[in-house]
């Protein structure tokens, strides 16, 4: 009989790609029996060389059962993965969830109801902790070289290429993605719990669309009147704009699959409707005490991050300038492209000398992340993981809420203590 563990994915778009391929790696183990999307064209483009079962959004309950599938993986748009998650519980299903978890609290309630009512697990790809560079700048603060963490200045930019991405599709709604706050920054925050080892207590934020969009282009005495880019004649010298014809890949999952569900991969950033941000600022208290201090830029002229976290012994400090422009989320293109371009990490002793370390590279999407994450996931007897890189659903939620609360504070201009939104501190304690 077989015992592969078998998995089925639902939302077949660029991501998915990741998973498809982890699991022809991991064959002997692991057996791909089915996709679910609302684009056939999507399904059958993943499917070209599998043949595996594939099912409109509909028919989910019928995959379930006629595929029996163990796992489901759910990588469809963020504010559908609750969806997808409390039903494949409901009928049985282990459930691994692409980051953000979910958008709002209400659906991160029914989450954790189907968590509670069934006791299936949810593993949610937090893939930045399989950095080598950020699983050493945990280890570096787990290890009390810093002392008690007081302080973390964490600046994350997105550039015009990879930021603007953004801002050309789902995402620029909030409906969509809760924002960038939630969608992209609940990998940092994620971050950040995880290197301090503590989860939010208070946030405050602002925020506003300040580049994308046609009324700051307006205001710049620009004008780009085009709903999208492909095919359009005046975008040719557009440096924003993205031509579905210029990889297979987006060919053949978005521009083909248009006359299915109307979804355009290449909307133009200076273009309506967009309701999400692009320059965000984040304050936020810890469970233990520690501050954050954060901003998001999305057009930067290069991407990465700095970040550096000042404790009670001294402080540590690391820069890394990304070489990715990642537009399809499979971990492909930042393959291709190499490891990060400039990276440095510093420890700064509180009475000692300042002394540089070197920055750990891997091969693979995400800095070397994702070959490493999804080692854990698939291999049966994964290495020993001494870092805890394995994120749950309270982890899933410890992040997403401090995007959830700034978006509160955006709304309201308060302060917004995150357990007021969802009891955080009662599912921590149960944690521990
Ligand atoms: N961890 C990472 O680094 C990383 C990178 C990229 C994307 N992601 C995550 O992966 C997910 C997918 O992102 P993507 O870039 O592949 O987006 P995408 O637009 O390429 O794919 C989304 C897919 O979901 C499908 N879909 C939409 N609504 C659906 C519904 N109601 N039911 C079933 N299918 C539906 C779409 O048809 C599409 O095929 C997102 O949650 C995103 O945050 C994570």
């Amino acid at each position: 009989m077989d015992q592969r563990k078998r998995y089925a994915i639902v939302g077949t778009g660029s991501r998915a790609g990741m998973f498809v391929k982890a699991i022809k790696t991991y064959q002997e183990v692991a057996e791909l029996v089915a996709f679910c999307d609302v684009s056939q064209t999507r399904m059958d483009w993943h499917n070209a060389q599998l043949g595996v079962l594939s099912f409109s959004a509909e028919k989910f309950d019928q995959m379930i059962a006629d595929t029996r599938p163990d796992t489901v993986i759910v990588t469809t748009v963020d504010a559908t993965h609750h969806t997808y998650i409390t039903r494949a519980m409901e009928l049985g299903c282990d459930v691994i969830s692409e980051k953000p978890l979910t958008t709002d609290t209400e659906k991160l309630c029914a989450i954790y109801d189907a968590i509670a009512r069934t006791g299936r697990s949810l593993t949610v790809t937090f893939n930045y902790r399989y950095s080598p560079a950020y699983t050493q700048f945990r280890k570096l603060v787990m290890d009390g070289l810093i002392g008690r963490p007081l302080l973390v200045d964490f600046s994350w930019l997105l550039d015009t290429s990879h930021g603007a991405d953004y801002f050309r599709r789902w995402h620029r709604e909030k409906q969509n993605s809760g924002g960038l706050l939630v969608h992209k920054s609940t990998h940092h925050f994620d971050l950040v719990n995880w290197w301090i080892d503590a989860y939010p207590k208070s946030v405050f934020a602002m925020g506003d669309l300040s580049f994308y969009g046609k009324e700051n282009a307006n205001a710049r005495g620009e004008q780009y009147d085009y709903v999208r880019y492909t095919g359009e004649v005046s975008a040719e010298n557009d440096p924003f704009a993205l031509s579905l014809n210029s990889q297979e890949a987006l060919t053949g999952l978005y521009l083909n699959a248009e006359a299915e569900t109307g979804y355009l991969r290449d909307r133009n950033v200076f273009g309506e409707p967009i309701t999400i941000e692009d320059t965000l600022a984040v304050t936020a208290r810890y469970s233990n005490g520690a501050l954050l201090s954060y901003c998001l830029v999305a057009y930067a002229p290069w991407e990465g991050l700095r970040v550096a976290i000042t404790g009670t012994k001294g402080r540590i400090e690391m820069d890394i300038e990304e070489s990715i422009t990642h537009l399809l989320g499979d971990g492909e293109a930042s393959a291709s492209k190499g490891p990060f371009k400039h990276t440095r990490m510093r420890v700064c002793p509180m009475f000692g000398e300042p002394y540089e370390l070197e920055v750990p590279m891997g091969d693979g999407g995400h800095g070397g992340a994702d070959p490493v994450m999804l080692e854990q996931i698939f291999d049966p007897n994964p290495p020993h993981d001494p870092f805890n890189r394995a994120a749950t659903h309270i982890d899933g939620a410890a992040s997403i809420l401090v995007g959830i609360a700034g978006n509160r504070a955006l709304e309201t201009g308060a302060l917004v203590q995150v357990d007021d939104l969802f009891p955080l501190t009662a599912h921590m304690a149960q944690k521990d």
